[in-house]
């Protein structure tokens, strides 16, 4: 259940802005046994077509819950989600969403697994074979059209999910912690992989991370939450030079956005930290039987 209340509301989009996505402040309150949590505190930003926004913050300040919505899989929120000033109300066909775990069909082949967003909507056999394949290429996987998911690397599979999402063609493409499983090379290269797209399809981009570097190295903005309940903290712009690739990373001026991020996060992060550590303090949390 949400709660509603329009007071402690956070600097909403500036109105200069031609915004594809305004995010108005959003409540979510989830309830549970013991009470209930905050998950999304009046959280308010907008992201400009083409943009590439980074989310940030320490595990459970919401921005998982906060892709969900947007994303159309979860209601029962206050505030509002716009894309192209219409408000959503569930799933929506100008937004896409890859998840941290792969979500590849282990029973179709590559081909089948990326056109099938394009078998859904009817699109004609040939063209879909053809529009699978370009966004295969896209995503580096040629000459793997025919292989299983099985018969794949976890980053691989991945790229197919990456591509199925693709195929659908978007206009707002949200990533939630899409590479979270996969070793830090292969995080970089994905990385460099997902910008080339994102560049070539001028796509906006959403991308839920825990790695500071490689929201440095994608995003054109980073929104910092804060520890729960989660609200922004900060928006801070990644003014580096385009294009970027993963060697950026050893320059000095990345190195000053990675150490300002941190700066901001250490605070969050530490609060989440020192609630673990007391948690086992609190009544509820006592074993059976002690006083
Ligand atoms: N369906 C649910 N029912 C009850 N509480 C929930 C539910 N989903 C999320 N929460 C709570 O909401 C808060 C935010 O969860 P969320 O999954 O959005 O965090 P997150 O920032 O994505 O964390 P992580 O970085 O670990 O993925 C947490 O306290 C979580 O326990
Ligand atoms: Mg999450």
């Amino acid at each position: 259940m949400a709660t509603v209340s329009t007071s402690n509301r956070l600097a909403s989009v500036p109105t200069t802005e031609p915004a594809i996505l305004v995010v108005d402040d959003l409540v979510m309150r989830f309830v549970t046994a013991d009470g209930g949590v905050t998950a999304l505190d009046h959280v308010s930003f907008g992201v400009k077509p083409g943009e590439f926004l980074a989310v940030i913050g320490p595990s459970g300040c919401g921005k998982s819950t906060l892709f969900n919505i947007v994303g159309g899989l979860l209601g029962g929120y206050a505030g509002a989600v716009t894309v192209g000033g219409e408000t959503i109300s569930g799933p929506h066909a100008s937004i896409g969403m890859v998840f941290q775990e792969e979500s590849t069909f282990p029973w179709r082949n590559v081909l089948d697994n990326v056109g099938f967003p394009l078998e859904i909507s009817g699109v004609p056999k040939r063209e879909r074979i053809e529009r699978a394949r370009h966004f295969i290429s896209m995503v580096g996987l040629d000459g793997f059209e025919k292989r299983y998911p099985s018969e794949l690397s976890g980053g691989m599979r991945q790229r197919v999910s990456m591509a199925r999402t693709l195929a659908s063609e978007p206009k707002i493409l949200l990533m939630d912690e899409p590479f979270a499983a996969l070793d830090e090379q292969t995080r970089l290269l994905l990385g460099d992989k997902v910008l080339q797209i994102q560049q070539q399809l001028e796509q906006t981009t959403l991308l839920i991370t825990h790695n500071i570097t490689e929201a440095v190295q994608l995003a054109d903005r980073i929104l910092v939450m804060t520890y729960r309940p989660g609200r922004v903290k900060r928006i801070v712009d990644i003014n580096l030079p385009r294009p970027r690739t993963s060697e950026i990373v050893s320059s000095e001026p990345f190195g000053r956005y990675v150490a300002q991020i941190w700066n901001d996060l250490r605070e969050e992060a530490s609060r989440g930290l020192s609630d673990a550590e007391t948690r086992p303090l609190r009544t509820h949390d006592k074993p059976q039987g002690q006083p």
